[in-house]
C-alpha cells in the first residue's frame, strides 16, 4: 500500500443516524464529511462510510473489489461475524433465506440468470401503455383531491400510484394490495440498524405469510397464465431454463418490496420539496418531465445509503479497507456533492446532465428503473397540468431510517389549475 494510506478515522462529524435533526435534513452533515473526511468508520454500524460521489459511484462499479455478496469470492468465515450476524440475523431464518437468495443480493451468475428475466418480463410490455394508464389513475385520484381541496397526500397521492403499478405488473387483485403493502413494509423495516427484536418477529411472519401468498399465486397461473410477471417467470422455466418455485417466489418479493417503499417516497419527497416553494412549483411546470423527475430523485432520494463487502485488502481514495469488512455508502451525500452538482442544496430543473446514483450504478443499478420514471412522470405531469400549487400543511416527522428516506404523512392544501 502506499505511504499515503490511512486507517478510516472515527467521524469527529456528529453521525448518529437517527438524531432528529439530523434525519429532518442530514445534508448539512454530509457536506461537512465530504468536506472533512471524506471517509470514515462507524463503530454503530460497523462500516467505513463514503460520502463523496466520486467514491460512492467508483465503489458501486468495481466488481473485482466489492460486491452485494461475498459467497462466490470468499468463506463465511472470512468476514466479520458481528456483520455476518447484522446482515444474516439467525433468529429469523425464513426473512434471511429470502434476503440471502433474492438476486439484489447475489452476483453472477446466478443474479445475470435471474436479472435477465424480470428485465425481459418487465420489457414486454410496452412502457407507453402504462404510462397512459398510470396516467390515468393519477387523474381519477387528482379529481377527488382538487375537489376536496386539501389531502394527506401520501396516503391519497404517493401510495395509489405505485399500487396501480404493482396491479398491472403481478396481475395481483386490489383487495390484496393493502396485505402485501404492510407485509413489505414489515420486511424492509430490517434493512435499519437499529431494528428491534419486535420488528424483526414481524418481519419473520411476514415472510412466511408473503411466501405462502406467492405460492398460492404461482400454483394458480400454472393453472391459467397471464401477462403478469409470475407468468413469464414459469414461461421461462417451461422452456428449460429451470426457475426453482422459491426463486419465482423470491423474485416476485423483491420486486414488491424494491419497487413499493423506494416510489412512493420519491414522490412524497418530491412533493415536499415542492410544497410552498411556489418559483420551484412553477419552474417545475415549465420544464421537461423527465428533468423534473431526476432533480427530485437527486435532491431528496428515497433510498440513501446501500452496502458493498469488501472482497480483497484494498484501498479508496487512500482509506484502508479489510477483505470481509464492508462499507457503506451515502447516496444522498453523493447526490449533493458540489464537485459534480452546481448549487447542489437547490433544485434546479434545468441542469445540463444529472447523474444522481438515486438508482445505483453498475451491476444492481435498478431494473425497475424505467418503471419507476414512467410512475413519477406520471404522477408529477398529471400534478402539473391540473394544480397550479401546493400549500404545505403539516409534515409528519422524518421516518427512522438511514436507508429509507421519506414522511409519514403529508398534509398538503391544492390551488387547482
Ligand atoms: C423511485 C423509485 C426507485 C428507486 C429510487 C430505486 C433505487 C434502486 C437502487 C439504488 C438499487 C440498487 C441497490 C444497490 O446497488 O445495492 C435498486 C435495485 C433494484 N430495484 Fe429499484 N428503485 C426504485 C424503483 C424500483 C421499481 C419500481 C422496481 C420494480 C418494479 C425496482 C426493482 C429493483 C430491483 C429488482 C433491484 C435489484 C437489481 C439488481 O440487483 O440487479 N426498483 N433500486
Amino acid at each position: 500500500m502506499d505511504s499515503r494510506t490511512r486507517r478510516p478515522k472515527v467521524s469527529p462529524v456528529r453521525f448518529d443516524a437517527y438524531d432528529p435533526q439530523f434525519l429532518a435534513n442530514p445534508y448539512p452533515t454530509y457536506a461537512r464529511i465530504r468536506e472533512e473526511l471524506p471517509a470514515f468508520h462507524d463503530e454503530t454500524w460497523g462500516l467505513v462510510f463514503f460520502a463523496r460521489h466520486a467514491d460512492v459511484t467508483a465503489i458501486l462499479k468495481d466488481r473485482q473489489r466489492f460486491g452485494r455478496d461475498f459467497r462466490h469470492r470468499l468463506d463465511t468465515s472470512d468476514v466479520d461475524p458481528d456483520l455476518y450476524r447484522r446482515i444474516y440475523p439467525p433468529q429469523w431464518p425464513t426473512w434471511t433465506s429470502y434476503i440471502r437468495e433474492s438476486f439484489i443480493d447475489l452476483e453472477p451468475p446466478r443474479h445475470t440468470r435471474l436479472r435477465g428475466l424480470v428485465a425481459k418480463a418487465f420489457t414486454k410490455r410496452s412502457s407507453e401503455v402504462f404510462r397512459s394508464q398510470l396516467e390515468g389513475a393519477t387523474d381519477a385520484i387528482l379529481d377527488k383531491l382538487i375537489e376536496e381541496g386539501t389531502t394527506e397526500a401520501i396516503g391519497d397521492f404517493a401510495t395509489p400510484i405505485p399500487v396501480a403499478m404493482i396491479a398491472e405488473l403481478m396481475g395481483i387483485p386490489g383487495e390484496d394490495h393493502p396485505r402485501l403493502i404492510e407485509w413489505s413494509r414489515q420486511i424492509v423495516a430490517v434493512f435499519d440498524e437499529r431494528v428491534t427484536e419486535e420488528e424483526g418477529a414481524l418481519a419473520e411472519r411476514a415472510t412466511k405469510e408473503f411466501v405462502a401468498y406467492l405460492e398460492d399465486v404461482l400454483a394458480e397461473r400454472r393453472r391459467n397464465p397471464g401477462e403478469d410477471l409470475v407468468s413469464a417467470m414459469l414461461e421461462v422455466e417451461e422452456a428449460g431454463d429451470t426457475l426453482t418455485d422459491a426463486e419465482i417466489v423470491g423474485t416476485a418479493i423483491l420486486t414488491l418490496n424494491a419497487g413499493h417503499e423506494a416510489t412512493v417516497h420519491a414522490i412524497g419527497n418530491g412533493l415536499l420539496a415542492l410544497a410552498g416553494e411556489p418559483s420551484a412549483y412553477q419552474a417545475a411546470r415549465d420544464t421537461p418531465i423527465g428533468a423534473v423527475t431526476d432533480e427530485l430523485l437527486r435532491f431528496d432520494s428515497p433510498l440513501q445509503m446501500f452496502e458493498r463487502w469488501v472482497l480483497e485488502d484494498t484501498s479508496i481514495a487512500g482509506v484502508e479497507l479489510r477483505r470481509g469488512s464492508k462499507v457503506g455508502l451515502l447516496f444522498g451525500s453523493a447526490n449533493h456533492d458540489d464537485n459534480v452538482f452546481a448549487e447542489s442544496e437547490s433544485l434546479v430543473f434545468d441542469r445540463r446532465s444529472n447523474p444522481h446514483v438515486s438508482f445505483g450504478a453498475g451491476l444492481h443499478y435498478c431494473v425497475g428503473a424505467p418503471l419507476a420514471k414512467v410512475e413519477l412522470e406520471a404522477a408529477f405531469s398529471r400534478l402539473f397540468e391540473r394544480v397550479a400549487g401546493l400549500e404545505l400543511i403539516e409534515a409528519a416527522d422524518r421516518i427512522e431510517s438511514l436507508v429509507f428516506r421519506g414522511v409519514g404523512s403529508l398534509e398538503l392544501s391544492l390551488t387547482p389549475a
